[in-house]
């Protein structure tokens, strides 16, 4: 029977998934209280949702997740029955320049939020449910074959991906031990508008509108099973009101690219629309240093997911990718709004001075 909520705690709405999530839930549930609880990190951003802040059943609640004062309070104030936790630090390679930050906000941070849930649900959990938005990554590495089951043994390699799998091993404790329902789910690659230009699409959307260099690590065989950003929000949706509570569900697109594929593809795609002669974008490719401790390639089996709740992703990566680099085409003031000053500082740190 599915599920159903009159108040919803989303953390991180203000991110890249979040702001799709949030916009789902205001727009397809307006009898539902929808509380984004987010710290504005660089990676948040309220431009994301201005489309939709205005909503009678919209509330934003600046705030850290490792704050339990602040959720006790926000807990009592909009007596929440759902939470979905999205909030997260979520860029494998600050992990790697600064780990501590991913240990604070994904394994402090999430099981802070469990407490408050736990605490302020005062052990009653009828009708209560704590959604964790996860990874794939924190199952390590495929060779080329093979594919990730919600079997398969968590084997996280980067400080990312350790965070995210020790923040699912906390809910699950908090499951098994006090019996607060929970559900997990692990997604693969996520694009799509208000993708922040961090990541391998949005960087290189941007760099190529500016003519600059498109950094690929390594040969850029590395592969990942790349999901449109609107369907990986419409299955948490799914599963949030019909998923069965102590699980977890992967999600992933079935669509895996080798990175250099990608972007010869998005070259390809972004001369037409931008007027340019055929292979002037794929000249700007550039073959960088490697990630350390890069990940091959990540593969998800969603049969669970499509077999129990009919779920599949709608949108082909093409359509999706065109879509895309339409959305940023057509935003270059956010793009422009997110590139400058501390983003231009990261920038220089990460891919060096001569690169910029
Ligand atoms: P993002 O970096 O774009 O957004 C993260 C959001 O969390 C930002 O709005 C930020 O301000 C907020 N935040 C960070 N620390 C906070 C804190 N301490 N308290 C409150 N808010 C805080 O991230 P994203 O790419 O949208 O990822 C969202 C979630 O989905 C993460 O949990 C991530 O692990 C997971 N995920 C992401 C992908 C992907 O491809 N992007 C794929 C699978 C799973
Ligand atoms: O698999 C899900 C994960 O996908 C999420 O949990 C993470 O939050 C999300 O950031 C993403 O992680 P990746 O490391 O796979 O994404 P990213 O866009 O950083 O990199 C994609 C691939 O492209 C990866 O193999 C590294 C490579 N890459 C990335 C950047 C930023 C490059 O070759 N050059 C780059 O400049």
């Amino acid at each position: 029977m599915e599920r159903k909520h009159q108040s919803i705690l989303i953390t991180g709405g203000a991110g890249f998934i979040g702001s799709h999530l949030t916009r789902l839930f205001v727009n397809k549930y307006p009898d539902t209280q929808i509380v984004n609880l987010d710290k504005l990190t660089y990676a948040g951003n309220l431009k994301n949702l201005k489309d939709i802040d205005q909503r009678p059943n919209y509330h934003f609640e600046k705030g850290d997740i490792c704050d339990g004062e602040l959720l006790k309070k926000l807990f009592a104030k909009y007596k929440f029955d759902g939470v979905l936790h999205c909030a997260a630090e979520s860029h494998v390679d600050r992990s790697i320049s600064d780990p501590l930050a991913f240990v604070k906000t994904n394994v402090l941070g999430t099981a802070t939020l469990l407490n408050a849930a736990k605490e302020n649900w005062q052990n009653n959990f009828e009708g209560k449910l704590f959604y964790h938005i996860s990874t794939d990554e924190v199952y390590g590495s495929l060779g080329n074959t093979g594919y990730f089951t919600e079997n398969t043994p968590y084997d996280p390699r980067s400080p990312y991906s350790a965070s995210k799998a020790s923040s699912d091993h906390f809910v699950r404790a908090y499951h098994h031990t006090y019996g607060l329902p929970t559900i997990i789910s692990n997604c693969s690659n996520n694009y799509g508008p208000y993708h922040f230009p961090e990541k391998l699409i949005p960087l290189c959307i941007n760099n190529i509108i500016h003519n600059k260099p498109l950094p690929i690590y390594g040969e850029g065989l590395n592969i990942r099973d790349w999901l449109f950003v609107e369907d990986h929000v419409k299955a948490i949706d799914l599963i949030f009101h019909n998923g069965k509570t102590g699980e977890t569900y992967n999600i992933g697109g079935h669509n895996e690219w080798k990175n250099i594929d990608i972007i010869r593809e998005l070259c390809k795609q972004m001369d037409k629309k931008l007027g340019r002669h055929p292979g002037t974008s794929e000249k700007l490719i550039t073959y960088v240093k490697d990630r350390a401790g890069h990940d091959l390639r990540y593969a998800i089996d969603a049969t669970k997911l499509s077999k129990e709740l009919g779920w599949k992703p709608s949108v082909q990566f093409e359509e999706g990718l065109a879509k895309t680099i339409d959305w940023y085409l057509n935003n270059e003031e956010w793009l422009e709004n997110v590139t400058s000053g501390a983003y231009m500082k990261y920038y220089e740190e990460m891919y060096g001075g001569d690169y910029v």
